[in-house]
This record gives structure tokens, C-alpha cells and sequence, in this order.
């Protein structure tokens, strides 16, 4: 069989890896992939937003099958063209992808449906959101309605910093047309819970639960960033947090979807507020989380592309999907600076006995050598029976891999084992 994955990030590099461990599999293409993914696939400069340059490549390639990862396409209709080429998909269509794609879309299904979340307002004219906020309790949280690279949510603890927000987004456009709307929305407080899930559109089945580490400093501190390292499972995703999430979370989103004629197949990934009135949703992503992919898949058992196949088919139901009973932490190595600015083109060294666990996100092949070419440049992901050992052993091999300008958090998996 011929793959295809769209997308160039450690989350395709761990899916690349996974998927290869099926003997069926002949060749991957990754469009464009990464210098270290070029180790596990066939590299093809195509962009992934570069839908015309994705279907003009199938058309003259044998595909088998597509697995499509990153938000940007799916919103796009990435899925809905290459169906339309005859091939199938991991993945959803447009109509389901706005679940990530508009906040405002998926904050009115949540209350059509009554799904947990954060109260909220929307709005589409500044002086309105301003005039909101005059009385508004804080802290709060502002929300572009679209896309925004991840960087489009504020918490204000402030209702300066919340009035700020409203006129980087409204005003000043700073992520364009994802600015249109906004939603104003309720803070909550608890531990975080990453769940991504396997859905057809009928059956739901959640994978192990991750925790990720957005903020760039050690504690917590610093700027916000696409996350730093991920430990699973999460301890606050305790067995009675996991039956209220099916029963109230889960299983309605999934059936709330169908009723709105948006069936969803893919990876659904819940970002979930443990709050003291039970678990609540602060966002959902309509593909694989990055970096929880990188602690995830590791720890899945079953093999990757017979579930993604049994989804695209809608038969999760009859398909297995178990997970090892041990835990996995994942360490990024990014460059100094990130997610500002950062210096890159630094030569990478991975020694031989640690890269099967060494998942690249940002570099490029020069000359043959591996260097630098992102903020986030790779995960180095541990697995073993105890988080303890699981955080030792990533944080030993993470030490032996080297390039100019490195920078690591230091304590990832802390909270976890905190928390144990
Ligand atoms: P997002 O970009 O949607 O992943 O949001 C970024 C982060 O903002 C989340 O991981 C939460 O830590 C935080 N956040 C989002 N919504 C809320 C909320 N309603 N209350 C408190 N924190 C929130
Ligand atoms: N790590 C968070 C995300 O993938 O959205």
C-alpha cells in the first residue's frame, strides 16, 4: 500500500513512524514532511494549505490511502478533494473540521446540546465586546472565532488585558478574517485533561489522556506555545472523570454532530477542564493534539492504520483499540527564544541508540546534515511502567541529543507526578 500524510510536524513524524509498522505499507509520502521525517518517508515540497499542489500530486501518484493531520487542511476541504479523487481518508470533511475551524460554531453546539463549557457572548462588533466588558467578571478569556495558530486565545486577568485583546483581534486584524467574531467566555479553573478519540461519526473510542505543557518556562511561566512536552495518561483523568466525560462529553458531541448532518470522522481531540462541577470543554481540535501525538501513539498497542482504516469505514465498533498499560513522557528540544524569536540553522546530532525515540518537528536535510529550521525542533518521547521512569529516561536521552541554541523545559511531567 501507498500512503500519503499531509503535514510536517512531530505529530505526522510519530503518525509516519506508527503507520510503518504495518507490513502492508510500501511507501509514505509526507507532503512536505520535515529533514527528519525524510528518514521514515518520501519528502515532496508541497505545502500542506496547498490544496491544488496536494490533488495535482495524487493524480500522478498511486495513493491507497491519506491520512490528513494538520487543522489548516482539514478546515480547508483537504479531506472533501482527495474523496472526490477516489481516495480514502483519515481525516474529517470540511463540514466536521469546523468543530476547530469556528469557535463560535462549536460554543453553540455545546449549548444546543448541552455539552459542559464555559458561558460565553459573541460578538461581531468591537465597541459592543468593549461595552461588555465594562461589567464583565474577571478574569475572563477572549476568543477569535478562527484559526490563529494556536496564539488566538487570551486569559485575561485583567479588563485592560481583555479590552487589549478585543482590539488585537478586532481592530488591529492581527489574525485577519479569524478575527470577524469573537467569543467572550467564562473562566474556569482546574487541571487540564487532553482526550483525543478514534470516531466514525457513530462509535467513540477516547485514546490513553495526556497532559500537555503550553507555557515556554519551567512553573508554568513565560509565553504560551504549541507545548513543550506531554506526559500520559494524565492522573487527573481519574475512571469516574472518564465515565462522566463519555456520558456527558463524548457521546453527545458525537451525536450532536450527526444531528447537525456534520458527521465527524478522524481524530477528535476534547481540551477538558476538570472544574469542581465535573469536566467541561475549553476547546475541541479536529485532528491529532501536537504534542500529546508524540506520548499517545507510543502507547498504542493496536495497530494504527487498521484503526484509522475502520474509522474512514465507519466499523470502529467492531475494531480493537487497546492501549499498553505503561506511561510515556515526551520532552521538545526547541531553539532558545522560541516562541519569539530564535536563531535557526544549528547542526543536529541524534545518537543512533536514541532516535527511534526522537520524533523531528522543525529541521531541514542541508548538505546531507540535519539543522535546525523551527521554534519547536523535536520530541524525544520515553515509555515505561512508571511515570517516574518514563520522565528519567526522556529527560536522559533528551541530554544526548545536541544542536546550537537548544532549549528545554526542565520539568516536564512535574504537575503529573505532583499530582500521583
Ligand atoms: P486554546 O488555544 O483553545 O488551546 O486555549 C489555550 C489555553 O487557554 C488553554 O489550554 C487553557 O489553558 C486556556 N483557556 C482556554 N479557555 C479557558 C477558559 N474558559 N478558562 C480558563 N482557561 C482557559
Ligand atoms: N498541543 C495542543 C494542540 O495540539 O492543539
Amino acid at each position: 500500500m501507498n500512503l500519503l500524510v499531509v503535514g510536517g510536524g512531530g505529530r505526522e513524524h510519530t503518525i509516519i513512524k506508527k503507520l510503518k509498522e504495518n507490513p502492508a505499507v510500501e511507501k509514505i509520502y509526507a507532503l512536505p514532511g520535515n529533514g527528519g521525517i525524510a528518514q521514515d518517508a518520501e519528502c515532496v515540497n508541497i505545502k500542506a494549505t496547498d490544496l491544488e499542489g496536494i490533488v495535482n500530486f495524487t493524480r500522478g501518484t498511486k495513493i491507497d490511502y491519506a491520512v490528513v493531520a494538520p487543522d489548516d487542511p482539514l478546515v480547508l476541504g483537504c479531506v472533501d478533494l482527495l474523496e472526490a479523487e477516489g481516495i480514502p481518508c483519515f481525516g474529517p470533511r470540511k463540514n466536521a473540521a469546523i468543530i476547530e475551524g469556528s469557535k463560535v460554531f462549536s460554543k453553540d453546539l455545546m449549548k444546543k446540546y448541552g455539552i459542559p463549557t464555559a458561558a460565553y457572548e459573541v460578538f461581531t462588533d468591537p465597541a459592543d465586546a468593549l461595552t461588555y466588558l465594562e461589567t464583565a467578571p474577571i478574569p475572563t478569556v477572549v476568543k477569535a472565532d478562527g484559526l490563529a495558530l494556536g496564539k488566538g486565545v487570551t486569559v485575561a486577568m485583567t479588563r485592560e488585558e481583555a479590552c487589549g485583546a478585543v482590539r488585537e483581534i478586532m481592530e488591529d486584524r492581527k489574525f485577519g478574517k479569524s478575527g470577524d467574531r469573537i467569543v467572550i467566555e467564562e473562566y474556569l479553573e482546574g487541571p487540564e485533561v487532553s482526550v483525543l478519540s478514534f470516531t466514525d461519526g457513530t462509535t467513540v473510542k477516547p485514546m490513553v489522556s495526556s497532559m500537555d505543557h503550553k507555557r515556554a518556562g519551567d512553573g508554568d511561566t513565560g509565553p504560551n506555545t504549541g507545548g513543550m512536552g506531554t506526559v500520559a495518561p494524565n492522573p487527573y483523568y481519574t475512571k469516574e472523570v472518564a465515565d462522566a466525560c463519555m456520558e456527558t462529553i463524548f457521546l453527545p458531541t458525537i451525536r450532536a454532530m450527526k444531528a447537525e448532518g456534520r458527521e465527524f470522522r478522524g481524530c477528535l481531540y476534547f481540551g477538558l477542564m476538570i472544574t469542581k462541577d465535573g469536566p467541561k470543554v475549553i476547546e475541541y481540535n479536529c485532528r491529532f493534539g501536537d504534542p500529546e501525538t508524540q506520548v499517545v501513539l507510543p502507547l498504542l498497542e493496536s495497530d494504527l492504520l487498521t484503526v484509522m482504516r475502520a474509522v474512514t469505514d465507519g466499523k470502529l465498533a467492531e475494531c480493537e483499540v487497546k492501549f499498553r498499560d505503561a506511561h510515556a513522557c515526551c520532552v521538545v528540544l526547541a531553539s532558545e527564544g522560541y516562541p519569539l524569536s530564535y536563531e535557526k540553522g544549528y547542526e543536529i546530532t541524534i545518537p543512533e541508540a536514541v532516535s527511534e525515540h526522537v520524533f523531528v518537528a522543525g529541521a531541514a536535510l542541508k548538505d546531507g546534515r540535519l539543522v535546525t529550521s523551527g521554534g519547536r525542533v523535536l520530541g524525544v518521547t520515553a515509555v515505561a511502567g512508571t511515570l517516574p521512569e518514563a520522565v528519567k529516561e526522556a529527560y536522559e536521552m533528551a541530554e544526548t541529543v545536541t544542536f546550537g541554541n537548544r532549549y528545554m523545559r526542565k520539568d516536564i511531567g512535574a504537575r503529573a507526578l505532583a499530582a500521583l
